[in-house]
């Protein structure tokens, strides 16, 4: 193949994009690259193949590419375990209050042990929800059960019997996983369905005592609303991994939250994750232009 290197982890200017891309075959792209009409009116009729290096594919305009012929390749499974392993991470970072009580034995806030002093809310005895019981909201149900939840609930577009039987998590609305759960994980793809869906109505409907977390996409969440609970003391905390926009701007209102821990997008970021990403990226693209079956094609 002759290849055209956007070599750089910044991401590739649009300008650039839409310049280079014409009458390439093939295109690797990152989630942060939206490939919609423009690109691919810009790259012409020679693209064949889409290989985007995430599991998600909301940057992409699946209706168009379909429509083109064009075949995707992504990269599911491989991120499972990194992703459910930050889902934890992030969840007890939120619960527990950990960057907050690390900035307080750098402040000197840490004068000596209190009673209730930092205090947060544990994992035992809990009703756990998972919004999106697929391979990584299983993989986190898998992660958490040890740490004594007494309940698994989960919604999604139908039940999934097999996949719950090893939680023995329950199919329940939207609207009772919110009132019921004293942690909610949101691991659902972004799709017109679950756009907003974590709304004022949602956390209205969550206990004061529970925590969210989110490390799908940050469109699932109405941040303005996810806001407004954790300033009214609505809900405990929050753990983001995704926002909307990313980067969040340094002066963003849930910035200044204590309750509320943002990571910069790092579910997947393990090494051997990333390098086993890239690899299957460049197969899944390799095969596409061979004309091949690809490691993992999206079915469109
Ligand atoms: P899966 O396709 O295995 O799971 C997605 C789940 O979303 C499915 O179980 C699906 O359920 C559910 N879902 C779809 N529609 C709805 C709905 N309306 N309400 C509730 N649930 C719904 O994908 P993965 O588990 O591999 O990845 C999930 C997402 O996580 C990715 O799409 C990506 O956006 C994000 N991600 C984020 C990472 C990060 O770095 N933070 C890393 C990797 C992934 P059903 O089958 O019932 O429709
Ligand atoms: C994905 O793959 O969709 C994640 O957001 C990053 O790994």
């Amino acid at each position: 193949c002759r290849v055209q290197l956007w070599d750089s982890e910044e991401p590739v200017p649009r300008a650039e994009l839409l310049s280079r891309v014409a009458g390439t075959r093939g295109l690797l792209c990152l989630l942060s690259d939206r490939i919609d009409r423009e690109v691919l009116d810009a790259a012409g009729p020679d693209l064949k193949v889409i290989s985007t290096m995430s599991v998600g594919f909301d940057h992409l305009a699946l209706d168009e590419i379909k429509r083109r012929g064009i075949r995707v390749g992504y990269t599911p499974d491989v991120l499972t375990d990194a992703t459910a392993e930050l889902s934890v991470a992030l969840l007890l970072s939120a619960c527990r209050r950990l960057p907050e009580a690390v900035e307080q034995v750098k402040s000197g806030g840490w004068t000596t042990w209190k009673p209730l002093w930092m205090c947060g809310y544990g994992l035992s005895n809990s009703t756990v929800g998972i919004i999106g019981l697929g391979r990584i909201g299983q993989a986190i149900a898998r992660r958490l059960k040890p740490f004594g939840v007494k309940k698994f609930l989960y919604t999604g577009s139908a039940p999934k019997p097999e996949s719950a039987a090893e939680f023995e998590a329950e199919f329940v609305p939207l609207t009772r996983l919110a009132e019921e759960s004293d942690f909610v994980l949101v691991t659902c793809a972004l799709t017109p369905a679950t756009q907003g869906m974590c709304n004022k109505d949602f956390f209205s409907r969550m206990k004061k005592t529970s925590v969210f977390v989110n490390t799908s996409r940050g469109a699932v969440v109405n941040q303005e609303d996810l806001y407004d609970a954790l300033a009214q003391g609505q809900i405990a905390a929050a753990g983001l991994d995704v926002t909307t926009p990313e980067p969040l701007p340094t002066d963003h209102p849930l910035l200044s939250l204590k309750n509320c821990v943002i990571l910069p997008h790092i579910g997947s970021a393990t090494y051997a994750t990333r390098n086993t990403m890239a690899v299957l990226a460049a197969n899944n693209l390799l095969a596409g232009l061979r004309g091949e079956p690809m490691p993992h094609e999206l079915k469109l």
